[in-house]
């Protein structure tokens, strides 16, 4: 039986082209619209429904939906889906990205805050007795995990006492793509609806994601809803790099080397290896300025710690290279008022 075709292979299998329709460029390549063999995102028939199918039984999905618009979209859809079930109010952690304050404004659900402590400007994952207490007043449960410091709520715990209670567990995964090797730390081992940002931590282009239903209850009402929060244009790069990321292979030896690096350079002991957090306290700028002059560039700098943010297709050298640099990077203490870096805190103003 023949293979099924990867959207990449698709696009690259069309050799005469001359194109009459969008986008303008008219250079086709990779970059064309929905065309009889391009098949179509918003009601998909040949190598798009393929490749979602393929995307779904990886992530342990009932059924996944491509995003080229970010895991925004993707937080916007399953909040949607929370809102169409009747849900009335959802508990959130307050560093939430914006966009789940901003889903709920929309949608007139009522966020219900759980607290969440910081520790040297760093937010902390809530405690499992505060999400449970928020939790009490909520129909549903938004978390995010991990966050863009490397870290993990209780996600053993949240689907309990979500299941004892039967109400929905909605996972933010922006930076999360990578873990579906890992059930212990993947949201689609827990969740109801969840969205990968495939694009932070896995090798696709910008704003590709992906969101995931577990059963079958929440996949109609999620494909309905990502029909209205994701464009009527999708772009076949993105689409054939989120599939592409999602089928690369784990790389078991550099995350091992991640996990040796952050003992050796006095990384923070987060539970992500795609995650290195250095701290540099008031040296933070001066350290950025000493990185980037030697052309690496960290993620983040919050005025306290650098992020430097690792993916599958990071190398030994590169991992090598920043290893040099560290050691001659000026270090500071890490405080509690650093001053502000270049990340805004989700969820207040600094
Ligand atoms: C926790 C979290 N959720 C959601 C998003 C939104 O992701 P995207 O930029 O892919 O739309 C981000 C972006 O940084 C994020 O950090």
């Amino acid at each position: 039986m023949k293979e099924r075709l990867w959207i990449a292979e698709m696009l690259r299998g069309q050799k005469k082209h001359i194109s009459f329709h969008t986008p303008g460029h008219k250079r086709a390549g990779a970059d064309i619209t929905e065309l009889d063999y391009s098949d179509c995102l918003l009601s998909p028939r040949g190598v798009l429904k393929a490749a979602q199918e393929d995307v779904a039984r990886i992530l342990g999905a009932a059924r996944s939906f491509i995003l080229t618009d970010g895991s925004t979209s993707g937080v916007f859809s399953m909040l949607y889906c929370l809102k169409t079930a009747g849900k009335a109010s959802v508990a959130a952690p307050v560093f939430s990205h914006p966009s789940v304050r901003n889903a709920c404004n929309v949608f007139g659900l009522k966020w219900i805050p759980v607290p969440q402590k910081t520790r040297f400007g760093i937010p902390l994952q809530p405690t499992s007795a505060d999400v449970a207490r928020a939790l009490d007043s909520a129909d549903a449960l938004l978390l995010t995990s991990p966050d863009y410091y490397g870290n993990f709520p209780d996600l053993a715990g949240a689907a309990a006492l979500c299941k004892a209670q039967n109400k929905p567990l909605v996972i933010d995964g922006a930076h999360g793509g990578h873990l579906h090797f890992v059930p212990e730390r993947y949201a689609g081992s827990y969740a109801d609806l969840w969205v990968d940002g495939v694009h932070k931590s896995l090798p696709a282009l910008t704003q590709g994601a992906v969101v995931s239903a577990k059963s079958e209850p929440w996949a109609g009402p999620l494909e309905s809803a990502v029909k209205l929060f994701r464009t009527s244009s999708p772009s076949y790069p993105i689409m054939a790099s989120v599939e592409y990321a999602v089928k690369y292979p784990r790389n078991v030896a550099l995350e091992n080397a991640a996990e040796r690096f952050k003992t050796q350079y006095g990384c923070v002991n987060n539970g992500d290896w795609t995650k290195l957090l250095v701290p540099f306290g008031g040296q933070c700028g001066a350290a950025q300025a000493y990185s980037e002059g030697h052309g690496v560039y960290p993620e983040f700098n919050d005025g306290n710690y650098l992020l430097f943010y690792l993916s599958p297709c990071t190398t030994a050298r590169e991992l090598k290279t920043l290893g040099k640099l560290l050691k001659k990077m000026p270090r500071g203490e890490v405080g509690e008022d650093a001053p502000a870096g270049s990340i805004p805190m989700y969820g207040e103003e600094r």
